[in-house]
């Protein structure tokens, strides 16, 4: 039966060294999200960063805009806020709105304000294997999960599901950087679950993908960052916890697992951005 990666757990021991820390600044560093229309999980993502940010003593505000909002009002806005000193960080929750261009979007964030990562400027450093000013937030909880359970990963064929750009590939960067043999498969992927059987690392990250026990090879370590409610309204992740736990030594639970380290990692960006830009 697979030790559980406990990312509840983990993420409570990183807010409460994190509080300490702001509670030690002179000035409180601020994180502003911005949410378009009323899709119903990204109101709930966006509530609980603002809660989570407020409890830490940072300062947070939710502009939540119409979804018919135009482009260029909300180009507009991020340039404000870009130029405004008091605030630390951007954070533009995706997805937005089919006649928005996310790409324009976040070509707009000033990279040194860029919570997520997500910036051309911070993207390129990453792809190009140096620093970005910070780490794209779920695939950084990944690893920190990995590293909290004292998970090897060099030398390591870790298999990740989806090639997105919020987590499959700063993820395949991140795990290269930590000398893993990186697999990046998607839905065009054939044999995928005899590539899937070499892993010793599988993160799925695929949607609609299901992972099932016999699909993994024995001992591996499985971290599923899949999350949707079922037909019964019971919230689950891609991989069929029951079998994969059979198999896995390790495998993060959903709930519980990466979601929660993913806002660990936006709060531990927001404190990063608040260091550099302050420094
Ligand atoms: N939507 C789902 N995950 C994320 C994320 O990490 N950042 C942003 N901005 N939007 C998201």
């Amino acid at each position: 039966m697979a030790q559980i990666l406990d990312g509840k757990k983990l993420r409570e021991k990183i807010l409460g060294e994190l509080k300490l820390k702001v509670e030690s600044f002179t000035q409180k560093p601020s994180l502003v999200v911005i949410l378009v229309g009323e899709n119903p999980a990204s109101k709930i993502y966006v509530n609980n960063k603002k809660k989570t940010a407020q409890n830490l003593g940072i300062n947070s505000e939710v502009i939540n805009y119409p979804s018919d909002i135009t482009e260029q009002e909300l180009l507009d806005k991020i340039e404000e806020l870009n130029n405004d000193k008091n605030v630390t960080a951007i954070l533009v929750q995706l997805p937005l709105p089919e006649h928005i261009s996310k790409e324009n979007v976040i070509n707009t964030i000033s990279p040194s304000k860029d919570v997520d990562g997500f910036t051309p400027y911070n993207f390129g450093k990453l792809f190009s294997g140096s620093e970005p000013v910070v780490y794209p937030c779920t695939p950084k909880g990944i690893l920190l999960l990995l590293d909290e359970y004292g998970i090897k990963l060099e030398g390591k064929h870790a298999v990740i599901v989806g090639r997105s750009n919020i987590v499959g590939r700063p993820l395949s960067q991140m795990l290269l950087n930590r000398n893993a043999t990186v697999t990046v498969c998607h839905s065009r992927s054939e044999n995928l679950s005899d590539i899937i059987k070499t892993a010793d690392i599988v993160v799925s990250a695929a949607g609609k993908n299901v992972i099932k026990g016999e699909m993994l090879k024995s001992g591996c370590v499985v971290v599923d960052v899949g999350i949707f409610k079922d037909e019964n309204g019971k919230t689950r992740g891609d991989v069929d916890f029951e079998t994969a736990s059979q198999v896995a030594s390790y495998i993060s639970p959903v709930p519980g697992g990466v979601g929660p380290m993913t806002i660990a990692s936006l709060m531990l960006n927001t404190v990063e951005l608040y260091v550099k830009n302050s420094g």
